[in-house]
């Protein structure tokens, strides 16, 4: 039987404009509508309000970021009620972009509860900075989940979707990719972690996605062989025709 994917496209800070969020949005809306993959569109927080409006009841909006208060003092930050109102179903929390501007495992555990809390599904991002002989960078893998996950409850897990994404595989500057039968492994090792920390059935039921310089030719690949339920995407998520392809690849699956 084919699986349903999730397709996540991460804007980050793109486009430049609401002309073009909005272009942007309405093609791959136009493009993927009545397909069976599960897609998710993370624009730019500024934007989500006017693309709300645009998606026609379709649960398409997902955010790249949340606070963990409801509300308050908190200049620039923007909490669960407020995206909750504006029918985003989708939150990414600890993108490795956002660690490096000093988010830390207890507040992305904080995000990650506030999140479940408010009824989002969580996509939890975790990496390593870089790939060592010793295989420590599982270590660091393993003390990320452990400490994201802190306070979550088993019967919550159910809420949350890991995509794995190595720092030195994303964006411009990656100096490497990840083949489907090195992320295999690596998606193994996180279940067994999952096993480890909560049990068999968790580990096997929660849905791990794969994320770094996911394009057009690597994708069906990714899908078919690494062990994913999907991929969240970077910079192929701004160019329609790109992530409209991976889309219809991931319907192939
Ligand atoms: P990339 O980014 O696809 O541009 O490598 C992926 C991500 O950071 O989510």
């Amino acid at each position: 039987m084919k699986k349903k994917q999730i397709i996540v496209g991460n804007w980050k800070m793109n486009p430049r404009t609401l002309l073009e969020a909005r272009k942007l949005f309405d093609s791959i809306k136009k493009e993927t509508e009545g397909m069976k993959t599960e897609v998710v569109l993370c624009p730019p927080s500024v934007f989500i309000g006017d693309l709300a409006l645009r998606t026609g009841g379709k649960s398409l909006l997902g955010s790249q970021n949340m606070f963990f208060e409801e509300e308050g003092a908190f200049t620039g930050e923007i909490s669960a009620p407020m995206l909750k109102s504006l029918s985003v179903k989708h939150l990414i929390v600890g993108h490795s972009e956002r660690r490096a501007m000093g988010e830390t495992n207890e507040m992305i555990s904080k995000k990650i509860q506030a999140g479940i809390k408010a009824g989002f599904t969580v996509i939890l991002c975790i990496g390593e900075k870089e790939r060592d002989s010793e295989s420590a960078y599982l270590q660091k893998l393993k003390e990320q989940i452990i400490a994201s996950l802190n306070g979550v409850s088993k019967k919550s897990l159910i809420k949350i979707i890991i995509a794995y994404e190595p720092i030195w595989a994303i964006g411009e500057k990656a100096t490497g990719f990840v083949d489907s039968a090195t992320l295999l492994e690596t998606i193994i090792f996180i279940r067994k972690v999952l096993n480890d920390t909560y049990d068999q059935t968790s580990a096997h039921s929660m849905k791990v996605l794969y994320g770094g310089s996911v394009d057009e030719k690597n994708a069906s690949d990714l899908m078919k062989e690494g062990g994913v339920a999907g991929l969240l995407i970077g910079r192929a998520s701004v160019d329609a025709k790109k992530f409209v392809t991976i889309v219809k690849i991931a319907e192939t699956i």
